[in-house]
């Protein structure tokens, strides 16, 4: 997608979202909302969803796609670089990324954005993989950076 139909994509879902998740305060409905709207309105996106950390481990949690790993290796591929590194990784070929894990074998590039709670404190992160290459681009950190922070206000 262009970068300035992105950029109007973003700031019509961001409105979009900010008016649906006051209608509850619970954390995981409003989770499962921004997950919804973002994979049925971008596209690109192939799978949405979020990793959490549950016992020490990286756990699959609400998500939109194809059926993904239940859990991932500790410290190996993007979601745990993202989380350890405490910032938004953008792949732009996943197949050049050492220790990428594959959960589908259709998934060219992929963006890891850290989710933090109430406190702040990063409990893991949101992943979002597309079937073409280079994506993601500053653009969508921004705006997912943002969109994130609705699960909270
Ligand atoms: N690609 C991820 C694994 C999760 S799937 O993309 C859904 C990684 O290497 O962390």
């Amino acid at each position: 997608m262009e970068e300035n139909k992105k950029e109007g994509r973003y700031s019509r879902i961001y409105k979009q979202l900010s008016e649906l998740v006051i209608k509850s305060n619970s954390s995981y409905a409003r989770m499962a909302t921004i997950i919804a709207v973002l994979h049925h309105k971008m596209d690109y996106f192939m799978w949405t969803g979020f990793y959490l950390i549950e016992n020490g481990k990286m756990t699959v949690n609400m998500y939109q796609g194809p059926v993904a790993c239940q859990i991932l290796e500790k410290d190996k591929g993007v979601c745990w670089a993202a989380f350890n590194k405490k910032e938004t990784i953008l792949i732009e070929d996943v197949h050049k990324f050492p220790g990428h894990i594959t959960c589908d074998s259709r998934s060219n590039s992929e963006i890891v954005v850290p989710f933090k709670n109430r406190a702040g404190e990063i409990i893991g992160v949101l992943d979002i993989d597309s079937s073409q290459k280079g994506s993601f681009s500053d653009i969508d950190a921004k705006w997912l950076e943002k969109i994130l922070e609705l699960v909270f206000i």
